[in-house]
């Protein structure tokens, strides 16, 4: 977070004296940067109409500064089971709590991000909107809950907070015009809106010739651009569907490519909007409603009104399978309409700048699918494996606090990173060699089979050699006829571990969020009870204070 420039004009000699300015606190709680975006947005518009505006990461904010507040504006997302976005996870808290205090002089409002395919949708957002509300704030416009395709819903919002905030801040004379502040966050000029135009070094398969997988190491130059990021982060990544699926679904829709549309103030061909600018290969629940009726077909409309269902539909299809399956009729104007704009994915970054300079590196699994009607790829994944050398990618930093090494080079660390969830322990091993860290560091990683899916073999073989890694244990779940995976090594190696632990350890999970990163957290969870003898509510409240001392982080997907 930063604290803007705010009411110095005010003190300028020889000005009329003003009443101190009301600021507005912005605060976000934001797992993937958009929540951040929202908040980073709302607080350029408020500071161009005269505010004074404090941004600031929820993560970062003290509570005990709540009671002073007159005017707070949140955003807040939820992940998975209706759980809190880690930046949030202690400000929800505490507002949950007995200490929270009265606040009946607060007013406020709250932006809800979330997924409509899961049954807890928007919960965080209502939680921190019940919570204050029950404290006694005032909401000045009603809580608003934004669906994956939430980028109209929130400038709606905005636009209805600025013009609630108008009458409570702008009392007549007291108005103070602060001029243009700064408004940067990251200290790049480069965000997700205005991406840097790197140039791709190369993009080399990781995996051997008969994996299943197919994992590429990219290399990305960020030349002159002074973009920087720290071990942890994560490089968002703006892509173009390719010609094929565009074809493929002009063709289907029978609809011409070279149709004029207009997006926004731009008219452009129909071709070209869905190349560049609309999601095309990830669905949200409203598209699959509104594909339903224009149909009209039954099966898909049972599918779409039941939250489950569309969920797991969502994850085996794309557009291109509802154009195959469920034929419409649809102007090239309600496509566009219909389709959200294309969003960038994020990788976290496989590498760190003490050893790679202006470079960055990703470790990237092809996504790849085959279905009923024809192979699907996911979009970015596909973009980049095809990039040739050289190609342009239009990249920006998101930075993730909650994942970064320990302060102290000599604290061990231990990382669970099975799959690419492997890519940011190469940046930390990468740091840890640069630092001439003497702490301890441990590697869990696991993959389908040894001879084909050991990402970063040599690597990690050199690490062990020169001591950067201390001890390695993966888990190739296919090379026997059980599946072994890492949470059965950690298991095995729980009375090490606790050790580890015992000695200040900080743990890091990375990888997938679903099952994974649930069946490491129970492995721990078993550590802790067999090897340091507690009981089942003790180990939870072990790690939940390791989390709470970032001695816990976690970097799912
Ligand atoms: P599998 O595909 O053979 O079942 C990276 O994807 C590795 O994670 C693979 O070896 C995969 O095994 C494994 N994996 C799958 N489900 C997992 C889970 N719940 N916990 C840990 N690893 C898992």
């Amino acid at each position: 977070g930063y604290l803007a420039a705010t009411a110095e004009l005010s003190g300028v000699a020889g000005e009329v004296q003003q009443a101190p300015q009301q600021t507005i606190t912005i605060l976000y709680g934001s797992q993937t940067g958009n929540g951040r975006g929202i908040a980073n947005e709302l607080a350029e518009k408020a500071q161009a109409q005269g505010y004074s505006v404090n941004l600031v990461s929820m993560a970062d904010y003290k509570t005990r500064q709540l009671k002073q507040e007159t005017l707070l504006l949140a955003v807040v997302s939820t992940h998975g089971e209706g759980e809190a976005p880690d930046d949030a996870i202690e400000l929800h808290k505490f507002l949950a709590s007995k200490r929270a205090p009265k606040l009946d002089t607060l007013n406020y409002a709250v932006l809800a991000l979330g997924d409509s395919s899961y049954e807890f949708f928007c919960q965080t957002g209502k939680d921190f909107d019940q919570r204050l509300s029950a404290l006694g704030a005032k909401a000045i416009v009603p809580l608003t809950e934004c669906d994956v395709d939430y980028e109209s819903a929130a400038t709606q919002w905005q636009e209805a907070v600025l013009g609630a905030v108008k009458p409570l801040v702008d009392t007549g004379a007291s108005v103070v015009s602060i001029g243009s502040a700064s408004t940067t966050t990251t200290g790049s000029s480069f965000t997700k809106q205005k991406p840097y135009s790197a140039e791709l070094l190369a993009s080399q398969k990781l995996t051997g010739r008969d994996s299943d997988r197919d994992v590429r190491h990219v290399e990305i130059d960020l030349g002159e651009s002074g973009l920087n990021y720290q071990v942890g982060d994560a490089l968002g990544v703006w892509f173009s569907n390719s010609d094929a699926l565009v074809t493929e679904i002009l063709e289907g829709l029978k609809l011409d490519g070279e149709a004029e549309v207009t997006l926004g103030d731009a008219s452009l061909t129909l071709s070209q909007a869905l190349k560049e600018k609309r999601e095309l290969t990830q669905l949200y629940p409203g598209l699959v409603q509104n594909w339903a009726q224009l149909s009209g077909n039954s099966e898909l409309q049972a599918i779409s009104e039941d939250r489950e269902q569309t969920r797991q539909f969502i994850l085996k299809h794309q557009l291109a399978d509802l154009v195959a399956k469920y034929p419409v009729d649809i102007s090239a104007f309600q496509l566009v309409e219909l389709l959200r704009p294309i969003t960038p994915r994020l990788y976290s970054i496989a590498s760190s700048q003490s050893e790679v300079a202006s470079e960055v590196h990703l470790t990237v699994a092809l996504v790849e699918d085959e279905r009923e009607s024809g192979t699907r790829f996911g979009g970015a994944s596909h973009f980049l494996a095809n990039a040739q050398e050289g190609a342009e990618v239009k990249v920006y930093v998101e930075p993730n606090n909650h994942f970064r090494l320990p302060e102290n080079p000599d604290t061990p660390v231990v990382m669970i990173g099975p799959g690419t969830g492997v890519a940011p322990f190469r940046a930390f091993m990468q740091e840890r060699a640069a630092q001439g860290a003497q702490g301890d560091s441990w590697l869990f990683f696991g993959n389908p089979h040894f001879e084909q899916d050991f990402l970063y073999q040599t690597e990690w073989q050199q690490y062990l050699k020169d001591g950067t890694l201390t001890r390695l244990d993966s888990a190739f779940s296919r090379d026997q006829a059980h599946k072994i995976y890492v949470q059965h090594r950690i298991l095995e190696r729980g009375e090490a571990l606790w050790l580890w632990i015992e000695r200040g350890a900080h743990l890091y999970i990375c990888g997938d969020a679903e099952r994974m990163a649930k069946d490491v957290h129970q492995a721990l969870i078993e550590v802790i009870k067999q090897h340091g003898g507690k009981s089942e509510e003790q180990a939870e409240a072990l790690l939940e204070s390791l989390r709470s001392d970032k001695r816990y982080q976690k970097d799912v997907y």
